[in-house]
């Protein structure tokens, strides 16, 4: 198991786990795996930024005795509490009893509560610096990028940002660099991650990133804690989380559904004719066949969404629910969006569809258009029309 060198004195000592397909419980598919990024700085000091998910303590260790014993280990810094970052954290400091830990105020509780340990705990907050002998660590507090302790940490001398899970990736590879991967697959990985981990906190994305670019720090590369590494280009990266987290969008629409027996389908199928008669790049997806964490990456450059169900128990149907509760929890911003669906008598999948879009914040453009049992030609002919008086509605909007 070989390090792999950032910088001169700095390696890249983590694990890649090729076989994980969801992260978060069931939360985000993980098609492509994901790395756990940990890094050891060596200097006059020794310092290990991150650690692993704790099987793969093993795979890191390995790396790491490949440069330094592990008990010269001075410091390891916990930059996010989050047990894929610190769950070998019990191995690495049994094997470096020495050594301090270094975090935030609230990292120092999450980590006590998660692990009980009782360590030698270094609190530091933004604007702290932490010498090694040539080089010093600088820490930037990133509460909420995603979890209230997440922090930053950055290396002057090597022009080195290593921001924990914001610009990640869950993308396995035999490569570390940006320079060395596919850029289509990294940057698809990169839009889901943001739409699925960082959505909601894009008012804080744009605030820590005008904040760090005011402080004038120059950063050549952004070392994240998972997948690949921003070496080649770093701005690409920072530029598409200012696009995501500004609600920036491409002219697409998607129509996201499902359907008891068929006609809710050929409503949605309409609203694609319809909506793609105008031009606009249309995207059809039924729960629960497509994944939900790949219709939320491609929501983040959509311009609307149109939402179907049929009607089970005056609600929605089972399907579609997550995907509704995940809308509400991400707050999509700047989206379109309206709701349909076919029903016998009650109705009330539209209602329940309205109801998620308004507390997720979306703005609904029309009132939810329905069909009863099954919809006839003319009805359909109202779907097509739906579609395309939605798609007219999102290029007025430019
Ligand atoms: Fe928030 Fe990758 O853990």
């Amino acid at each position: 198991m070989l390090p792999t060198k950032v910088s001169e004195d700095i390696f890249w000592v983590g694990a890649v786990d090729w076989n994980i397909r969801h992260f978060h419980g069931f939360a985000y598919s993980t098609h492509h795996g994901t790395t756990y990024n940990a890094y050891l700085v060596v200097d006059k000091k020794t310092a290990l930024i991150d650690s692993v998910y704790r099987p793969f303590a093993e795979e890191m260790i390995e790396r790491i005795k490949e440069i330094v014993d592990p008990s010269t280990i001075d410091y390891v810094v916990a930059n996010h509490v989050e047990t894929d970052h610190s769950g070998a954290i019990l191995k690495i400091l049994k094997l470096a009893p020495k050594a301090k830990v270094v975090g935030t105020a609230r990292c120092k509780d999450g980590l006590q509560k998660h692990y009980f340990g009782n360590w030698d705990f270094q609190t530091v907050k933004t604007g702290d610096e932490l010498s090694l002998g040539k080089r010093s660590l600088r820490f930037i507090e990133a509460p909420m990028l995603h979890w209230p302790d997440s922090m930053f940490t950055y290396i002057q001398k090597d022009s080195l940002l290593l921001s924990n899970d914001a610009f990640g990736q869950h993308l396995a590879a035999s490569k570390r660099f940006d320079d060395e991967v596919d850029e289509k697959t990294l940057m698809e990985e990169a839009a889901k991650y943001y739409a699925n981990i960082l959505w909601p906190f894009s008012r804080l994305v744009i605030k820590k990133i005008l904040e760090i670019q005011k402080l004038g720090w120059n950063i050549r590369v952004i070392a994240p804690s998972h997948g690949i590494i921003w070496r080649n280009n770093p701005t690409s990266i920072v530029e598409a989380y200012l696009r995501w987290a500004q609600g920036e969008a491409k002219r697409k629409i998607l129509v996201v559904y499902d359907t008891m027996w068929g006609s809710t389908e050929k409503m949605a199928k309409a609203m694609v004719e319809g909506a793609s008669s105008m031009g606009i790049e249309t995207m059809l997806f039924r729960l629960p066949f497509s994944d939900r964490g790949d219709i939320i990456k491609e929501l983040l450059e959509a311009k609307g969404i149109l939402i179907g169900s049929s009607t089970i128990n005056n609600g929605v149907l089972p399907t579609m629910a997550p995907f509704l509760e995940e809308l509400q929890g991400l707050r999509p911003i700047n989206k379109m969006a309206a709701a349909f669906g076919s029903y016998g008598w009650g109705g009330g999948a539209v209602k329940a569809i309205e109801e998620s879009l308004e507390k997720a914040g979306m703005e609904i453009s029309a009132p939810a258009l329905t069909a009863k049992w099954v919809p006839d030609k003319n009805e359909i002919q109202k779907c097509f029309d739906f579609g395309k008086e939605f798609a007219e509605k999102i290029i007025k909007t430019e």
